[in-house]
């Protein structure tokens, strides 16, 4: 068996007297898509936060090619590989599409030409190309959106991980995001989403890890974990309610 590209082991995060993430253990192998739904508050982002270096646990290791990386800070993490969105589309306002998108291709390329000529490439990606010279601040929601998944693929990542980038989204959008990484999977990109939608969770991935109070109540194909009665009331019975 090959070593898994991520590997969490027991990760806490406490916040005061709150366990936002208690005692969450995963593998994520290379070229994999794997899912992670749960209810709202459930500590999926602050999961993320913690893979990503924005947190640090209160115990546990996170390791990425077998190299503990809980001490790194979230750009030297992004230089191994890990490239992310937030839940929270935060452009910077006042620059354009294209600028934004630079922020992230600025990790691997120094010359201005060339941190550009990669941005472009990946508003292309995402079908923003005709908008790359608009401020951020005039973008619609969901074309900030494709922007922030533009800006993450701009670090050219080995693992992505997306928080709920679809939430907004009409259903064509919905449809052109899962082509466009179902594509960068076939190109070698592994995915970790956070995901609520189900018809998406189910189309997009090959394994789904359920969240429930900080803690992994479930893990198996998506199949599995989506006719699970335990994972649809827990999940879906307090959605609703
Ligand atoms: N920085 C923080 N400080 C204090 N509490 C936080 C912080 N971030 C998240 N929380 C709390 O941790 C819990 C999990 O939040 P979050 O990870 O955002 O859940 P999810 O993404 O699953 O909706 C929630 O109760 C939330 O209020
Ligand atoms: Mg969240």
């Amino acid at each position: 068996m090959s070593e898994p590209f991520l590997q969490v082991r027991g990760a806490v995060k406490r916040f005061g007297g709150l366990t936002a993430v208690n005692d969450v253990s995963f593998d994520v192998r290379r070229g994999e898509i794997v899912s992670i739904i749960g209810p709202n508050g459930a500590g999926k982002t602050t999961l993320f936060n913690l893979l990503t270096g924005q947190l640090k646990p209160t115990a546990g290791d996170v390791s990425l090619n077998g190299q503990v990386i809980n001490a790194l800070p979230p750009e030297r993490r992004a230089r191994l590989g890990l490239g992310r969105t937030f839940q929270i589309a935060k452009p910077l306002l006042t620059l354009t599409a294209l600028e934004n998108a630079m922020v992230g291709s600025f990790l691997h390329h120094s010359r201005l030409h060339d941190a550009e000529a990669k941005a472009h490439q990946m508003l292309i990606e995402v079908g923003l190309d005709r908008r790359a010279h608009v401020r951020a601040a005039q973008l619609t929601l969901s074309e900030r959106r494709r922007l922030e998944v533009a800006r993450a693929l701009a670090l050219e990542p080995s693992l992505m991980l997306l928080d709920e980038v679809m939430a907004g989204l009409n259903q064509s959008e919905v449809q052109d995001s899962i082509d466009l990484f179902r594509r960068l999977n076939g190109a070698g990109l592994t995915f970790l989403i956070i995901e609520h939608n189900l018809k998406v969770v189910r189309a997009f991935s090959e394994r789904v890890i359920v969240i429930d109070r900080g803690a992994k109540i479930a893990e198996g194909t998506a199949e599995q974990i989506l006719t699970n009665p335990e994972v649809v009331t827990a999940y879906l019975g307090r959605r609703r309610g």
